[in-house]
């Protein structure tokens, strides 16, 4: 689905330039003027060697972390702009995050997992579960409701948490290795479930992966090497 010419830009980065204090003065440069573009409803694939900057990039791309220079826009809202606290609502409406490691919390069950993000949108509890059931059945858990996370498979464990990711229903989705963590066909259901409900809801997805099968799935194809993409 190639959008350039009919659509706006969900994700500009421009010269992006991130580096890490190394040893006694030196600095690792991570990121090299990086510039990116993605338009709504795109699904782009990030690779690259361990170590390149993937995670870097995605926490700088979701305004978790600043970098040294350069600037990021989602949705043509610059995001070191915004204070904390708007950036915190920013991304509870209108992002969304799956990680390799699910980062449910251990004492909810998998509807109160998933409901969460909608409850603190400011939605009343009945309303965010209704959401959270809708959703949960959309990715086959509507008979696992009440388990925690520990009474999960690990391919459900994902499954819930882009579940959640998704309940609000975000414009753009940042999944960083998402199946790094799963068999080969655990892998393939949760990556074809996540790239079908963002494209049936339109998301942008920013997907890092070393998994090239996973990858060949995506629109754009992209390596993160020398701290820029290519
Ligand atoms: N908080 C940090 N402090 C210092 N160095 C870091 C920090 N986070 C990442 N790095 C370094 O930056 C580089 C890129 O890391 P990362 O973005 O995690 O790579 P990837 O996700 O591609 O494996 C690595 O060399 C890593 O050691
Ligand atoms: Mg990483």
């Amino acid at each position: 689905m190639a959008l350039e010419n009919n659509s706006i830009p969900s994700v500009v980065a421009t010269t992006l330039v991130k580096s890490y204090p190394h040893g006694q003065a030196g600095v690792i440069k991570v990121l090299n003027e990086l510039d990116l573009t993605l338009y709504q409803g795109e699904q782009v694939a990030i690779t690259g060697a361990s170590g390149s900057g993937k995670s870097t990039l995605l926490q700088i791309l979701a305004g978790l972390e600043r970098t040294d220079s350069g600037s990021v826009q989602l949705l043509q809202q610059s995001m070191h702009q915004m204070k904390d606290q708007d950036l915190a609502r920013f991304r509870n409406h209108h992002l969304g995050f799956v990680y390799q490691f699910h980062h449910l919390i251990d004492d909810f069950t998998a509807l109160e997992n998933v409901a969460l993000p909608a409850r603190i949108k400011g939605l009343a509890t009945t309303t965010a579960n209704d959401q959270a059931l809708a959703i949960l059945a959309q990715m086959g858990l509507s008979d696992r409701l009440t388990h925690f996370p520990w009474q999960l498979s690990g391919g459900e464990r994902q499954r819930c948490a882009i579940a959640r990711a998704l309940i609000n229903q975000p414009e753009i989705i940042f999944a960083d290795e998402p199946t790094g963590n799963l068999d080969q066909e655990s892998a393939r259901q949760v990556s074809e479930l996540m790239m079908s409900l963002c494209r049936s809801n339109g998301a942008t997805l920013i997907l890092v992966t070393h998994n090239p099968h996973l990858a060949g799935q995506a629109d754009r194809q992209l390596t993160l090497t020398g701290g820029a993409l290519q």
